[in-house]
This record gives structure tokens, C-alpha cells and sequence, in this order.
């Protein structure tokens, strides 16, 4: 399995696999959905605001991830990592915990900070990320389930409390995604 940075020329590959992911394990209606925040994602994201990883065997793409920018009132650089996907047939073999990895080594050498997520905290715990109160960092939207309000610090520091509003890219800016 390679590993890369997402390029635009992978754009139609990907949102191609998130969209059968998604409408393989929570039906056609929400493939659509993610397929189409993908597409605006990669459209109208700035590219110093988005940094997508894929995983790739023999030129198909097995997997994808993106990350995009958080802007938090303390002024620590963060991004948020969303949405995440691995072929149907290629789950539970280890590809989406080493694409996560991978995305969260390149952060690291751009001096990213603070990574969030939000998802099922027993899964993106393998990847070093834990459950953070609201209190402590705020939603950009407001939460479904706060229970996969997720974060990580990736310079070593506790995250501290900060208050104030933050901000995510305007195509995660949408309530439904939430
Ligand atoms: C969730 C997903 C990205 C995981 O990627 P993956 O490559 O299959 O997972 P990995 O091989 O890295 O990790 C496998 C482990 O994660 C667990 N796991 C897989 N999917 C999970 C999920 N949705 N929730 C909780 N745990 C999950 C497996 O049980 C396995 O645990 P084990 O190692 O203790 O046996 C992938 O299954 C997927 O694309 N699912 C459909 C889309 C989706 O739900 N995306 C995430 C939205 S938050």
C-alpha cells in the first residue's frame, strides 16, 4: 500500500470511494451527502486551509482522508480531520490507523499543533485522539452526538482551555455534517 498527499488530479478517484463507502455502510442518501461535501471541500477549500492523504495499491485508491483548517481563539494552528474512508473491501486491515498516521506526521513537520476530529472515540482513539469537552474547545457547529468531540495535541503540551468561537472551512460549515 503507497502512501501520498492528495493531488487534484485524484480528485474524481475520491470522491468516487467515499461516496460507494458511505452508501455501503449508511446507505445511497448518505453517500450522496459525503460526496457532495467532498467535492465542495476540494472546490472551495483554500489549498493552505486542506491536506487530504490517500492510500493507493496498484493505482486505485484504497483510501482517503482530509484534514482542513480549525481556526481556535488561542491562536494555535489546528486542523480537523474529516471525513475519513477505506474501500469496503479493504476495512480492518490496518489502512485507515496508517493513513491517519501518516497524515498526522506531515502536520506535524508544518508546525499543526492541535488536530480535532469527531466520530466514534473507540476507533480514533487507536489514534492517539481523546474526548474533549466543549467547555474546554468549542464545536464550530453544534453537535449531534458530543460524545465524538474528539482532539489531539501534537507538540506535546495539555490542551488548555480557550474561549471563544472557532471556526472550521466553509464547506464543513454545515450543519448536516454535524
Ligand atoms: C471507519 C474506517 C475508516 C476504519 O478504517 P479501517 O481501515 O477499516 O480500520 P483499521 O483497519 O485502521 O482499524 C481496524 C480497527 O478499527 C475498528 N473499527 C473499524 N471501523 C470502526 C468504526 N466505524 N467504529 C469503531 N471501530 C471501528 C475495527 O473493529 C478494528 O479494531 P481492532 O483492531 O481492535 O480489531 C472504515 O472502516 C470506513 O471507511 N468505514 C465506513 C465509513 C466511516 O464510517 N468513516 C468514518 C466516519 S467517522
Amino acid at each position: 500500500m503507497k502512501f501520498s498527499l492528495f493531488n487534484e488530479s485524484k480528485s474524481q478517484q475520491v470522491i468516487d470511494l467515499f461516496k460507494r463507502v458511505f452508501s455501503a455502510s449508511e446507505g445511497e442518501a448518505e453517500g450522496q451527502v459525503i460526496a457532495d461535501f467532498v467535492t465542495n471541500l476540494i472546490a472551495t477549500t483554500a489549498p493552505q486551509d486542506l491536506m487530504g492523504c490517500i492510500a493507493e495499491e496498484n493505482e486505485m485508491v484504497a483510501g482517503c482522508i482530509f484534514f482542513s483548517r480549525l481556526t481556535v481563539p488561542s491562536g494555535k494552528v489546528a486542523f480537523i480531520l474529516s471525513p475519513v474512508a477505506v474501500s469496503t473491501d479493504d476495512q480492518s486491515t490496518g489502512i485507515g490507523q496508517n493513513l491517519i498516521q501518516y497524515g498526522l506526521d506531515h502536520l506535524k513537520s508544518f508546525n499543526v499543533t492541535l488536530v480535532f476530529t469527531y466520530g466514534d472515540p473507540s476507533y480514533y482513539s487507536k489514534t492517539g485522539f481523546e474526548q474533549i469537552n466543549e467547555s474546554v474547545v468549542q464545536a464550530p457547529c453544534p453537535l449531534s452526538q458530543p460524545i465524538g468531540w474528539l482532539a489531539q495535541s501534537l507538540d506535546g503540551q495539555v490542551i488548555q482551555s480557550m474561549a471563544g468561537p472557532t471556526q472550521c472551512v466553509e464547506a464543513l460549515n454545515n450543519p448536516e455534517l454535524w
